[in-house]
């Protein structure tokens, strides 16, 4: 991990909304080139507060934000922002065109990418998300799921090198979750160096990612791989999160003396594990 390139360093961090109650609490983490990294905690604990302070929308009382080795600042706002995508928990704050082709059209134009080529990045990205049907239409008339599936699209289509999910597919249903979630792998198998921050409720895509980070009433209380954290009941408990199905599974087995190795991640493999 040393040698990995650091893209995202963030150093004692704190934010309050009110003077009573920090929403951050001298918060510190960085985030590495290529890396797909979950960050979780219970409603409130501070995930989107993090994510808008990391896109420079809100002043933080406390620490230092560092993108691609820029410090967050006004100088380099404006530079930092335009190599990161972010996909907001609420997709309705998001939409600035008049129309879905619209849309995904405003953010190639803000990166400058030729007129000529417009065309093919809106019509391929809105079919990637399943959204070919709806360019004429108008953003606020879609569910939230296809919203979501929109805004996702403006992201992906500019090509960010950073990406930040704050719960970008919670209003997908489970297919479209799986679309999503394939269409980001294979995005990160094209380029390999595409880094991702995903804020998820889903302990299940939490446990896949390389590593995650874990808020709690403003403070980090865990970072590194998922498998320690989803084993210690007790940070579990203190948390208020669940342990994903394999890991339960895991230690349900571990109690009949089947130890089941770390390598071993998902239910295909425990199967192939059990029947050997
Ligand atoms: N605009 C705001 N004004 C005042 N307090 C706020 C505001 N936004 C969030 N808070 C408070 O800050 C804390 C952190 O909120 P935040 O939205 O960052 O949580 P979260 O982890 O994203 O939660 P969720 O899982 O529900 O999305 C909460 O106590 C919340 O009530
Ligand atoms: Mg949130």
């Amino acid at each position: 991990m040393s040698e990995q390139k650091e893209l995202l360093k963030v150093n004692g961090l704190s934010y309050a909304y009110s003077e009573d109650k920090n929403a951050l609490d001298d918060v510190s983490f960085s985030v590495y080139e290529g890396e797909n990294v979950a960050l979780i905690g219970h409603n409130g604990s501070g995930k989107s507060t993090l994510a808008k302070a990391l896109m420079g929308l809100i002043e933080p009382i406390q620490g230092e934000i560092t993108f691609f080795g820029l410090p967050l600042n006004r100088k380099n706002l404006y530079e930092i922002r335009g190599k990161i995508g972010i996909v907001f928990q609420n997709p309705d704050n998001q939409f600035v065109g008049s129309t879905v082709a619209d849309d995904i059209a405003f953010g190639l134009e803000n990166a400058c990418v030729p007129q000529n080529q417009m065309q093919e990045i809106i019509e391929r990205f809105a079919s990637e998300v399943g959204m070919s049907e709806y360019l004429g239409h108008e953003p606020q008339n879609l569910s939230g799921g296809q919203k979501q599936r929109v805004a996702i699209a403006g992201v992906l289509a500019m090509k960010p090198s950073f990406i930040i999910f704050d719960e970008a597919t919670a209003m997908l249903d489970p297919k479209g979750r799986a679309e999503i979630s394939s269409l980001v792998k294979k995005m990160r198998e094209d380029n390999p160096s595409l880094t991702i921050l995903s804020i998820t409720h889903d302990i299940e895509e939490a446990s896949r990612a390389d590593r995650i980070l874990v808020l709690n009433a403003g403070k980090k209380v865990y970072e590194g791989k998922p498998a320690p954290f989803f084993h210690n009941k007790e940070l579990l408990a203190s948390t208020g999160l669940f342990s994903p199905f394999l890991y339960k599974l895991k230690d349900e087995l571990a109690k009949q003396g089947i130890n089941v190795p770390e390598e071993v991640d998902d239910l295909r493999k425990l199967e192939e594990f059990l029947c050997r």
